[in-house]
């Protein structure tokens, strides 16, 4: 397979993504805005899927997709399982990045920062705010260890259903929220020439130096400037 021939077109020239064009010089605000025109955008299913990079404590990454549940100055929130495998290396390792790619849009967003797991009650919340088929998944599956075939899966649900038929599921201790927040986010916007545009935002670290421009930018405030493509 020759993959080297498939080129997409992105966007032309004309339509590129300037300085001007940032809909606000908070990060944030600007990812809701691009987040606005993915939910609009007829060809994109699942606006909020995002790829989840995680690390162990040495160093090995590792990456799958989630579901973006929430968002807001304080972070970006996703639910899992604690003891699958990016619960255990968060925990080893509470750094991790997220990245969005909106085909039709020709956009990317990648965000990084630490991951902290959100306050049980937020969990609880949304556990039981999920359909009641969705929370006995959750009890059925120990996410991320070997189990002997599908059959397995199939009888514990029944199991787990007849268990419960009449009460309330109870979330397993195992399975929660977590939020991620940002010291850095980078809006690509590709173009057909190759020649695309990052904005790479970026979170001032005591001793890190700002943008000539932006001299006047304080420690934890937000900084942006463009990379080359
Ligand atoms: C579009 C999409 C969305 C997904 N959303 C979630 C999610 O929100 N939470 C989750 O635990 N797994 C989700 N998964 C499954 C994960 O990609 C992954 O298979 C699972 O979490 C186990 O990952 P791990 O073994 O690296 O921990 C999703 C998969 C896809 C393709």
């Amino acid at each position: 397979m020759d993959l080297g021939k498939l080129l997409r077109n992105y966007r032309e020239e004309e339509e590129t993504f300037e300085e001007q064009h940032l809909a606000s010089r908070d990060p944030l605000e600007q990812f809701r805005f691009w987040f606005q025109e993915a939910l609009g955008c007829p060809g994109i299913q699942e606006p909020n899927a995002m790829c989840l990079a995680t690390c162990t404590r040495d160093g090995k990454p590792s990456a799958r997709m989630v579901l973006l549940k929430g968002f807001g100055p304080e972070g970006f929130r996703f639910f899992t399982n604690h003891e699958s495998r990016k619960g255990r290396e968060l925990a080893e390792n509470p750094f991790a990045s997220l990245v969005f790619y909106w085909e039709p849009l020709c956009r990317q967003v990648r965000i990084e920062g630490s991951v902290r797991r959100l306050p049980e009650q937020e969990s609880l919340e949304y556990f039981h705010s999920r359909p009641r088929s969705r929370q006995i998944s959750v009890l059925v599956s120990r996410q991320s260890s070997v189990i002997p075939d599908r059959e397995y899966l199939r009888k514990r649900r029944a199991e787990l259903e007849e268990r419960y038929r009449e009460q309330e599921v109870p979330k397993p201790e195992y399975w929660g929220g977590y939020i991620l927040q940002p010291d850095l986010l980078e809006f690509w916007q590709g173009q057909t020439s190759r020649l695309h545009d990052r904005i790479v935002f970026r979170r001032l670290r005591e001793g890190s130096a700002p943008p000539g421009d932006m001299t006047h930018a304080g420690e934890g405030e937000w900084v942006y400037e463009r990379f080359s493509p």
